[in-house]
C-alpha cells in the first residue's frame, strides 16, 4: 500500500491548509486516490447547502472493505486488524489478523446472502463489544446493507423506534453481554422490542453470554448454525459488492434538540476517505502501531475509530468488551501494559472517573508504549487534561483534543499530534479541508481573533452527514435552515487570540452527559410517560464526573406520598422508555414551571438555579407567574 497523506510539520499544515481552502477538489482527489476503487469518479464535488445537496466523487464504485481488509491482505495479511481484549481479565483474548478478518467478513455475508438479505437493506446491530459485532458491521458493508448499530445500553423502546423508523427487517444481536460485573440480556430487550416490530423477518443471535434466551421459530436463527452451514457449502468466496460512491454505508441514530432521535446518514466513499484521513493525520498513525479507541461500537466514535478509520490504514485496532474501573480502576492501563498500546483515544469522563481514584493505580503499571493521547465527545476542563497529558502521557505524549460530531462522520477540530500545537482544553486548529466560521446572533460571520459565536461550517467535507434517513427535510431544518448557507453544529465556541478553537457546549437543547448525547425533549417525554407525572422540564447542570448532570423539575398530578419513591419510579420509567444512560441524576419536584405569557418554559430560569445560581437568574418579570421561582429555588434539590 501507497503510503498514505500525511502531514508532518507546522509549516506544512499551514500550506496544505491554505491549499484545502483555495482548492478543496485538488486536495482531496489527491487522498481519494490513494483508495481501491473499481471505478474512477467522474466528479469530485457538487453540492449546495439549501437543500442541501452534497456529493463527493459521484460516478466512483467502490467498496468500503476492499479498502479495509482485501487490499491489505497482500502486505499485512498476517498482522493484527483486532486484538480484542474481554470484559473478564482472566478470560482469553483473541487476536484477528487481517486474513482472518476478512475470511470471517466473508463468512458472514454468506450468512447474511443465505437468510436473506440484500443490497440497499437496513440491519440493525445490537451486540455488545466482541469482534463479532465488527464483523456483521463489516459483513453489511461488503453486501451493501445499510447497517444501523443500536447502543447495547438503549432500551426495547429504544430499539423499536429506530427499527421502525429505518423498517429494518434483520436484526443481530448476542444472547447476552457482560459489562463489568453485570451481564446485559440484549436478546430478551431484543424481544420486546420485536413485539412491536412485526415487520423484522429474520433476527441472528451470537452466544455470548450463555443467558437462557428465547428463540422463536421462523424467526430467530443462531449464528453459529448459520456459520456451519456456510462451512458446508464450502465456504464460498465473497466478492465485495460495487457501490456508488454516494450510496448509504449506515445510519446511526443521535439526538437532537426536538423529539426523537435523528438517523444520520453517511455514504460509502466520503466516509472512507475522511475517517482514514483523520486517524492518520490527527493521531499521526506509524505502521505498527497499536491504536486502542475505548468507544463502543454502538457510537460513533467506535465507528470511525475502532473499525473503519484504523482498518483503512492497516493499523491494529484493539477492542474492549469491559469497563474502566472492573476488576479496578487500573483496567485501561493493565491493557496499555499487555499490549503495548501506542495510542489511546478516550472520553474526558472516563477521566475524571479514573482521577477520583488517585494516582496509584496509574503510577504501577507501565505505560512507556504509549506516545499519543486522545480525548473526545465533550469539552476537557483544563485539570482532568493536565492529569491526562502528566500521569498518562509522562508529559512525553502529544495530547489531541478532538472536536467533531455523529454527523461530521470524522475529527473536524484539532490538533495533530506532535505537528501542531496543543493548548489545554481547546481543540485548536480546524483541520485541512475544514472550514469554521463562528456566527453572531444575527446570522453574521464573526472576524478576526479573541471573538466568541456559534459554530458552523461554511465548506462541504467528504465526511459530512447527507441526509437523516427517511426525513430530508429534517436534516434541513436541523443543520441547514439556522443560517444562510452553513452548517450548523449546535455548539457555542471561543477563538482565542491565536485562533484557537475552544468548544464550549451545546446552545442547543442537547445534554452531553459522560460523552453520550441526550436530547431534554426526550428525556421529559421519557418522564411523562409516568402516569402520575403531568409535566416536565428537563435541564443540564455542571457534574464533576459526567460534565453535565440531568436536572428534571417534575409536576405531579398528587403531591407523591414516598418522594423518594416517585423519584426512583420515574427513573425507573426513563430507563425503560430510552435506556439508563439517560436516568436523571436529580429530581425536584415542583408545584409550577416558570412559564412565559405564551406558554414557553424558561429555560434559562431553571439551568441557572439547576446550577446553584440564586441571585442573577435574569428578568423575570415576562412570567406569568413570577412566584413559582421562588418556590422552585427554595426546594432545590
Ligand atoms: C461534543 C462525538 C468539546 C459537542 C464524536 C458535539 C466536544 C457533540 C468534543 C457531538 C470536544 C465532541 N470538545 N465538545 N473535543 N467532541 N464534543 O455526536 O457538543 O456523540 O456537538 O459525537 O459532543 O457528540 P456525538
Amino acid at each position: 500500500m501507497a503510503i498514505p497523506y500525511q502531514i508532518t510539520s507546522l509549516e506544512q499544515y499551514h500550506r496544505d491548509y491554505k491549499k484545502s481552502v483555495e482548492d478543496p477538489e485538488g486536495f482531496w482527489s489527491n487522498i481519494a486516490s490513494q483508495f481501491l476503487w473499481k471505478k474512477k469518479w467522474d466528479n469530485v464535488l457538487s453540492w449546495n447547502f439549501k437543500e442541501p445537496n452534497v456529493k463527493w466523487f459521484a460516478g466512483g464504485k467502490l467498496n468500503i472493505t476492499e479498502n479495509c481488509l482485501d487490499r491489505h491482505i497482500a502486505n499485512l495479511g498476517d498482522s493484527p486488524a483486532i486484538i480484542w481484549e474481554p470484559n473478564d481479565p482472566n478470560e482469553a483474548t483473541r487476536t484477528l489478523t487481517y486474513s482472518d478478518l476478512l475470511f470471517k467478513v466473508k463468512q458472514f455475508s454468506n450468512v447474511l446472502k443465505n437468510n436473506g438479505v440484500k443490497k440497499g437493506d437496513r440491519v440493525c446491530i445490537y451486540m455488545g463489544m466482541v469482534p463479532e459485532l465488527a464483523i456483521a458491521v463489516l459483513a453489511c458493508a461488503r453486501l451493501g446493507a445499510i447497517h444501523s448499530v443500536v447502543f447495547g445500553g438503549f432500551s426495547a423502546q429504544s430499539i423499536s423506534d429506530r427499527l421502525q423508523d429505518a423498517q429494518a427487517r434483520f436484526v443481530i444481536t448476542c444472547d447476552g453481554a457482560f459489562r463489568g460485573n453485570k451481564e446485559i440480556p440484549l436478546k430478551s430487550v431484543i424481544d420486546d422490542a420485536l413485539e412491536r416490530c412485526p415487520f423484522v423477518e429474520r433476527v441472528i443471535v451470537l452466544t455470548r453470554t450463555k443467558t437462557p434466551v428465547s428463540m422463536i421459530r421462523n424467526r430467530d436463527v443462531w449464528w453459529e448454525d448459520e456459520i456451519r452451514k456456510v462451512e458446508q457449502q464450502g465456504n464460498p468466496d465473497f466478492p465485495a459488492e460495487e457501490m456508488d460512491a454516494e450510496d448509504m454505508l449506515f445510519i446511526l441514530y443521535t439526538s437532537g434538540s426536538t423529539g426523537k432521535p435523528k438517523g444520520v446518514v453517511h455514504t460509502c466513499a466520503g466516509y472512507m476517505v475522511y475517517t482514514n484521513y483523520t486517524f492518520v493525520n490527527v493521531f499521526q498513525y506509524k505502521p505498527g502501531n497499536i491504536h486502542f479507541c475505548t468507544a463502543d461500537i454502538g457510537w460513533i466514535t467506535g465507528h470511525s475509530y475502532i473499525v473503519y478509520g484504523p482498518l483503512s490504514a492497516g493499523a491494529t485496532s484493539l477492542m474492549f468488551e469491559g469497563i474502566p474501573t472492573w476488576p479496578d480502576a487500573g483496567r485501561f492501563w493493565d491493557i496499555v501494559d499487555k499490549y503495548k498500546v501506542n495510542i489511546l483515544y478516550t472520553a474526558p469522563t472516563a477521566i475524571r472517573s479514573l482521577m477520583s481514584y488517585g494516582t496509584e493505580p496509574v503510577l504501577s503499571r507501565d505505560l512507556s508504549s504509549l506516545k499519543v493521547l486522545g480525548t473526545v465527545g465533550e469539552p476537557i476542563n483544563e485539570e482532568a487534561w493536565h492529569w491526562y497529558d502528566e500521569f498518562v502521557g509522562k508529559k512525553k505524549c502529544p495530547v489531541v483534543d478532538t472536536w467533531w460530531q455523529t454527523e461530521t462522520a470524522g475529527i473536524m477540530i484539532s490538533n495533530l499530534a506532535g505537528v501542531t500545537p496543543s493548548k489545554p482544553s481547546f481543540a485548536t486548529l480546524p483541520l485541512p479541508g475544514v472550514q469554521p466560521a463562528l456566527i453572531d446572533e444575527k446570522g453574521k460571520e464573526i472576524q478576526g481573533n479573541g471573538v466568541s459565536g456559534n459554530l458552523c461550517l461554511k465548506f462541504p467535507w467528504p465526511g459530512m452527514l447527507r441526509t437523516t434517513y427517511g426525513d430530508h427535510e429534517r436534516c434541513r431544518l436541523n443543520y441547514f435552515a439556522t443560517y444562510d448557507d452553513l452548517y450548523f453544529t449546535g455548539d457555542g465556541c471561543l477563538r482565542d487570540e491565536n485562533g484557537y478553537y475552544r468548544i464550549t457546549g451545546r446552545v442547543d437543547d442537547v445534554l452531553n452527559v459522560s460523552g453520550h448525547r441526550i436530547g431534554t425533549a426526550e428525556v421529559e417525554n421519557a418522564i411523562n410517560m409516568h402516569s402520575g407525572v403531568v409535566e416536565s422540564a428537563v435541564v443540564g447542570y455542571p457534574h464533576d464526573i459526567k460534565g453535565q448532570g440531568i436536572y428534571a423539575y417534575v409536576i405531579c398530578g398528587q403531591e407523591p406520598e414516598d418522594v423518594e419513591l416517585m423519584r426512583k419510579d420515574i427513573s425507573s420509567t426513563v430507563a425503560r422508555i430510552i435506556g439508563a444512560i439517560a436516568k436523571p441524576d436529580k429530581i425536584q419536584f415542583v408545584r409550577g414551571l416558570p412559564k412565559t405569557r405564551s406558554g414557553k418554559i424558561m429555560r434559562r430560569i431553571l439551568r441557572k438555579i439547576a446550577e446553584g445560581e440564586m441571585k442573577n437568574i435574569g428578568d423575570t418579570t415576562t412570567l406569568l407567574d413570577p412566584a413559582v421561582v421562588e418556590d422552585i429555588k427554595n426546594g432545590k434539590v
